[in-house]
């Protein structure tokens, strides 16, 4: 029926109509707050790239997961800050049973048995050369040598108490080999997160800085192995095969610019469908709020909002301490 009979801003003239009518909400209970961790007792160091994120030690990241437990989030993720002594071609630093990662986990989860933690499976924090897998002497990227290396990461990372692995590395059958080792090893209840379509982004700049792995890198880049930005069949096809080898959960990454693969995602297979709201969006909002630019606050909701309308579940933020700040005023 047109117009006059329809008028669509009958339910927008009032402040109580577009409370009942709106069809997405944020809250708390939607984030993920990744963190940055140094291997150290107390320190804290800014990340200049990402203004109000530090990479924290021990202590300070137990009191932020205790501001995370008090704000109503139900998760954080752990990314390590590896020393450059410690990484090697091989990366053997990554399943180190006293390495950063599984003392970080054992640590959260003794003073936070209810607070889940995510660990991130991927070699680039322990490899020389900052790439996410082995290389062979051409320096190509070696996948099924890869994978046997993620299966002990996640092996190391579940048997130190994690809630859920979350490789994000996109070598291919890695999904099925960890989840068949986390089976053999007991580790039933372990939440496989899969990173399954994961884009050759330049939005993870700021991400590189942050963990050290940019310096590494050089200009070295990762599209051999993570998605081109210009495909969105091959996500559909990503998704579905990391699902048939054991995935629970799936991520799309990064999030603002592919909210069309987000809402493909959900809409095809209906699961858990997380979205990396990654580094670069996070800088982007930062620094045009600092310029007066925009209004941090309700750009932020507003990207979060739009991020969960395209049908994710989770988001994974940098925002969340702050948002669930926002949402609970
Ligand atoms: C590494 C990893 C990256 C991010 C999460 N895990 C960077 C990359 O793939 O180079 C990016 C996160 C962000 O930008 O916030 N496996």
């Amino acid at each position: 029926m047109p117009y006059p009979m329809t008028r669509m801003r009958r339910s927008r003239a009032t402040d109580f109509a577009r409370r009942l009518v709106r069809e997405t909400r944020l809250a708390p209970d939607d984030f993920i707050y990744p963190v940055f961790v140094l291997d150290h007792e107390t320190a804290r160091e800014p990340v200049p790239s990402m203004p109000g994120v530090e990479r924290l030690g021990r202590d300070p990241l137990l009191a932020v997961c205790e501001q995370v437990t008090a704000a109503g989030i139900p998760a954080v993720a752990l990314f390590p800050v590896i020393e450059a002594s410690l990484k090697t071609d091989t990366a053997e630093a990554a399943w180190a049973d006293d390495g950063l990662v599984p003392r970080t986990v054992q640590a959260i989860k003794q003073r936070f048995p209810g607070l889940g933690v995510m660990t991130d499976v991927a070699l680039d924090p322990y490899t020389s050369h900052g790439q996410d897998g082995l290389l062979d002497a051409d320096g190509r990227i070696l996948n099924d040598e890869t994978v046997a290396a993620l299966v002990h990461q996640a092996a190391c990372h579940a048997a130190a108490g994690a809630d859920i692995v979350a490789p994000s590395d996109m070598m291919d059958g890695r999904i099925a080999a960890i989840r068949e080792r986390l089976e053999a090893d007991g580790h039933r209840d372990v939440i496989l997160l899969s990173y399954a379509a994961k884009y050759a982004s330049a939005f993870y700049g700021p991400f590189r800085d942050a963990v050290g792995s940019a310096a590494s890198l050089g200009t070295g880049g990762k599209e051999t192995y993570q998605m081109d930005p210009g495909n969105r069949d091959e996500a559909l096809r990503e998704v579905a095969l990391d699902l048939d080898e054991g995935a629970d959960w799936v991520m799309v990454k990064p999030g603002l610019p592919y909210l069309d693969i987000i809402a493909d995602v959900k809409g095809e297979f209906g699961v858990p469908t997380f979205a990396y709201n990654v580094s670069g969006e996070y800088a982007m909002l930062k620094a045009a709020a600092a310029n007066g630019w925009l209004d941090e606050r309700k750009v932020v909701l507003e990207s979060l909002l739009s991020i969960r309308r395209a049908g994710a579940d989770g988001i994974l933020t940098y925002h969340a301490l702050d948002a669930a700040a926002w949402l609970a005023e």
